[in-house]
């Protein structure tokens, strides 16, 4: 039994159903489901939709949005929401709604996973304060998850670890075996641990994200660049490639949430994480920093039409939670410029964010007509590949781009006419 179908519930879902298990995934939004049962996926996901029609067909996945712990349930996976709180706590609402169910429902022994992100210690005081008044035995154990949006299938499949906390042997060795077909490196630990490798991990990621921010923003300022100073440093294998795109920083449902958390934790346990705030800072330092280099080549933002390229917080997702995008529109609309703003997959932006009267396109050509500068926020092939010389036709003086990701070739760019902008580029 998977609880809750959004990214990591409706992959481990079909994942373990493809797998072989029998999967009842329960998720409370009831349009979800029935989309769900049609067999159309309600993430982006590159290979969800094969699994799902397939799993549905043979019956090893079935999806309902009541919660009913079926008799020969053995492990129910917890993969609701931990959304942020204003203060940086993670809200477990949604966790804590599926423990008092468990606690009602329950007549027989069962294994909780924990593939929410719960915070370090969050793990035990679940288990003190719900688990031990079940009418049956219930053993916790936390399993926290390392996909990618846009990846996630294959990251699942091809992990480079999976992570395992808990107490008992034998509820430990039944988590393994849903695992019993991917090849990873199993690491068993306790539940706090394994709650920090997930945090110790996103935070890791951010800072070196964060880093490579600063040494960029210092490039500019002496001269060097950054895409050749990080092909350079990627090669030491104790630094590596990955994570060293310098640009408007991360994004996303994880980073951002993700860190705040762990500096909220550390504050809480009266350990001050100064190398944690600092990430959190400059990351949001970087969408400041590119509206105001656009600010000093135009001169001035009001008055002048600028396009967004590129609205998911990464390629390759419709996801646009706490993207860089979101905070550049608005920060644009502030200082008076007109936007509209372009993604090849994304539609509309959620009411939430504030930004509902940015017109918002799917066809690249239009969104660039008359814009006086563009703003690359999320490198997507369709823009990266654009056709820049009708691009360059469209736009009018002084035809500025700002690239936020660092992905267009500079040289060509410029040589078609453009004045480009980089994040630390020479
Ligand atoms: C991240 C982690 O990579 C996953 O391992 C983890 O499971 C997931 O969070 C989670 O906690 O659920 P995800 O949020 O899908 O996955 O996205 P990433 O591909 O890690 O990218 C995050 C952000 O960092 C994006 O906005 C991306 O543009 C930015 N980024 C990434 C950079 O600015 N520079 C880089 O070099 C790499």
């Amino acid at each position: 039994m998977v609880v809750g179908a959004g990214y990591v519930g409706l992959v481990a879902a079909t994942c373990l159903s493809k797998s072989g298990h029998n999967v009842l995934c329960i998720e409370k939004d009831k349009n979800k489901v029935k989309q769900l049962k049609m067999g159309v996926p309600t993430i982006y996901e590159e290979g969800i939709k094969k699994i799902l029609t397939e799993c549905l067909a043979n019956g090893n996945l079935r999806f309902s949005s009541d919660f009913v712990i079926e008799k020969d349930t053995e492990i129910m996976i917890i993969a609701v929401g931990t959304p942020s709180l204003p203060d940086g706590r993670v809200d477990l609402s949604y966790v804590e709604d599926v423990f008092r169910k468990i606690v009602v429902e329950i007549e027989h022994p069962l294994v909780v996973v924990m593939k929410s992100t719960v915070p370090p210690g969050i793990g035990e005081k679940l288990k003190q304060h719900y688990l031990n008044k079940a009418k049956a035995p219930i053993s916790y154990v936390s399993n926290p998850e390392f996909l990618r949006e846009g990846q996630a299938i294959w990251d699942w499949y091809n992990p480079d670890r999976i992570v395992i906390g808990g107490d008992s042997a034998e509820s430990i060795d039944k988590v393994l075996e849903l695992y019993s077909d991917i090849e990873a490196p199993k690491f068993i630990m306790n539940v706090t641990s394994a709650e920090m490798v997930k945090y110790a991990s996103n935070a890791f990621l951010a800072t070196k994200i964060s880093f490579i921010n600063e040494i960029a923003n210092l490039c500019d300022l002496v001269g060097a660049d950054i895409t050749s100073v990080t092909q350079a440093m990627g090669k030491d294998q104790r630094i590596g490639t990955q994570f060293l795109k310098a640009g408007l920083g991360y994004g996303g449902s994880c980073f951002p949430k993700d860190t705040r958390a762990l500096e909220y934790v550390s504050t809480l346990n009266g350990h001050k994480f100064n190398l944690l705030k600092a990430v959190i800072e400059v990351n949001q330092g970087q969408r400041i920093l590119a509206v105001r280099k656009l600010k000093k080549a135009l001169g001035e933002l009001n008055g002048q039409r600028v396009g967004v390229l590129g609205i998911a917080f990464k390629p390759n997702t419709d996801d646009v939670r706490e993207a860089p995008s979101l905070s550049i529109i608005s920060l644009l609309l502030d200082e008076g410029a007109e936007v509209i703003a372009y993604d090849p997959i994304v539609k509309g932006i959620n009411l939430k964010s504030g930004l509902f009267n940015v017109k918002i396109t799917n066809d690249l050509l239009q969104a660039v007509k008359d814009c006086n500068a563009l703003v690359i926020c999320t490198e997507w092939r369709e823009i990266i590949n654009a056709d820049w010389d009708k691009v360059f036709e469209k736009m009018t003086e002084p035809k500025v781009i700002l690239d936020g990701r660092n992905c267009l070739p500079k040289r060509q760019i410029v040589e078609l006419g453009f004045k480009y902008i980089g994040m630390g580029v020479q």
